[in-house]
Formats: structure tokens, sequence, C-alpha cells
């Protein structure tokens, strides 16, 4: 079980949840392995994936995770949904508490529209990206690939390199990174760091050549064009030359150092294509563990130990 009833910043997580998640998504991974992928620990209960903003990885990580429970899920996109004819989140909420669903994972535009949800209606709430605010299942699921690849959390340094200022991603995993003991460091141009990066909670860089040596995981933020209301840098060229990783760059960090993205990937942009498609990237395991870490964040919640392990 864990000490919140809802996961809608990493602050609802202390340590010791982290770990429980962790450990539980390992078991649900070897799941993930067998031919027969499913398991009856949440039969019955009713999962929502509200999803108003684009996903491609996320919505389907998360629908997969919950039919491997053998719950319930149904998919609510911005597109097909009464939210294009007007209708209000609130009003959305009310529509699907009155449908008594048990667990709503909501994807906004806007920062805290996972906190509103969980105000009028009953059921448990998982943020899955709300605005440039917090991303926390993509956290955990980065820390699962960390840890399953370099064997440990604590002491790890952990370089978020790029688009600082509109990324959730980096939202939620500089303060997982420290829950865990980790060391994160945000590198980017000054133009994409926030007004204040000292409140973060991690050290700032903006010389990635230089921060580079240090570094047991160099992780990758794609630039959120949609998010930024200028181009804020001249050039995707001139970008990838001061802040994109490369076969060049990868050969002055450490040879162990893992390269990670939570894609979309831009190529030849944050990210040149043999990088992506190299041994160190572990692009493809952080998808992999997606399934395996919501399967796990869904169990807990819904207090799935009624129902049967996790084995
Ligand atoms: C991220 C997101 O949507 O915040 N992607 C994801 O969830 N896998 C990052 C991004 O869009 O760049």
């Amino acid at each position: 079980m864990l000490s919140c009833r809802h996961i809608m910043t990493m602050s609802d997580l202390d340590a010791d949840d982290i770990i429980s998640i962790l450990d539980t998504a390992d078991s649900f991974s070897e799941v993930n392995e067998r031919r027969i992928k499913k398991l009856p620990t949440l039969r019955g209960r009713t999962v929502v994936n509200l999803f108003l903003e684009p996903s491609t990885r996320t919505r389907t990580s998360f629908e997969l995770a919950a039919k491997r429970l053998s719950a319930d899920a149904i998919n609510f996109s911005a597109s097909a949904s009464a939210t294009v004819k007007g209708e209000s989140l609130r009003d959305t909420a009310r529509t699907l508490s009155a449908m008594a669903c048990d667990l709503v994972i909501v994807r906004h535009r806007y920062a805290g529209a996972p906190h509103m949800l969980a105000e009028c209606m009953d059921a448990h709430i998982i943020n899955g990206g709300d605005g440039i605010h917090e991303h926390p299942t993509q956290a955990l699921l980065d820390l699962f690939t960390m840890r399953r690849t370099l064997g440990r959390l604590e002491g790890l340094t952990v370089g978020i390199i790029g688009d600082i200022a509109h990324s959730r991603v980096a939202g939620s995993l500089v303060p997982a990174l420290r829950t865990v003991g980790a060391t994160p460091v945000v590198i980017g141009p000054p133009t994409l760091m926030p007004a204040r990066p000292d409140v973060l909670g991690a050290d700032v860089a903006y010389s990635l050549d230089e921060a580079l040596p240090t570094l047991d995981v160099a992780y990758m933020l794609r630039v959120q064009f949609e998010r930024a209301d200028a181009m804020p840098f001249p050039s995707n060229r001139e970008y990838a030359r001061l802040y994109g990783m490369n076969a060049s760059r990868m050969a002055s960090a450490k040879p162990e150092m893992i390269v990670m993205h939570p894609g979309p990937m831009n190529r030849g942009v944050e990210i040149s294509a043999d990088v992506a498609d190299s041994p160190r990237s572990v692009v493809l395991d952080q998808v992999n563990a997606g399934v395996a870490v919501r399967m796990a964040v869904m169990y807990l919640l819904l207090g799935g130990e009624d129902s049967g392990a996790a084995a």
C-alpha cells in the first residue's frame, strides 16, 4: 500500500512508496515476459484514461497496464469527448463519478487539473502529465530503468538536458532523484531554464561539455516547441551543436553512462539517430518499464492486495 490516495505530484510519494512501487514493478515485469500476460488482480475495477492532450506512449502504456491486471479500461480522448463541445473539466469529472469508476488517469494542458478532479470525484487520480508541471509516472519508470540498468539509484549523477523550463518530466524527475539519494543536474541554455533554476532543487549547469564527464545518466529532453512563445534558440542545428547528444560527445562521457529520453524524440535535435539506436540508449527499456511501473501504481493504489499477489 502507498501512503497516498492519489499520485498527482512526486511530493505525494515518500522514499518507501517509491521503493515499494519499483519492487512491485519488478515482479510485474516478469509477468510481462510471459506468453499470457494477464493477472486477475483488478478484475471488476474500472480505469478511465482521460487524455485531453496528445499522447501515444503514456496512454497506451496505462491502457495496457490496466488490461494486464484485468481491469475494465476506458479511453476518453480530447477529440472524442464532450470537452470539444465545451463541457468543463468539472462536469466531465462529475459524469465519470456518476459512472462509478475507480481510477482516473488525467492528462491536461493545465497544471493542477488532477487536483481539481480529485476535489470533485471519489476515484483515485493519477497525473498523466499536467501542462508544464509534473508527470510522476514518467519519473517512476525512469527510476526503474536506471535501477535495472545501473544496479542502484543512490549516488548516481543524472544530467537532465535541454528544455528544463517547459518540461513536466524534469518537474517530476528532479524531486524523484533527490528522494532516492541521487544527484540531479539540470543542463540547458539560459533561454530554456526557468527564471529561478535554483529553486528546482537540482544543480544547474549551462555547458553540457563541462558537465558531461561527471554524469552516470544523460537524460535528453525534447524541446517543447508547442509550449514556447518564441523560438528559444537560433536554429535546430545550433541547439544540436551545443546541447544535442551525438557520437563525438559520447566519447567524452564515462564509458558506462547511459542515455535516456522520455519520447517522442526529435532525432537530429536533442539526440542523434546513431546515439538513439546505440546499445547505450535505454529509450525502449523505458517504454517497456512503463507498463510494469503503471501496473504497480494501479495495484498499490487500488489496494490490490485483497485480490491476489503480484506474481
Ligand atoms: C513527455 C510528455 O508528454 O510530457 N512524453 C511522454 O510522456 N512520454 C515528454 C515530451 O512530450 O517531450
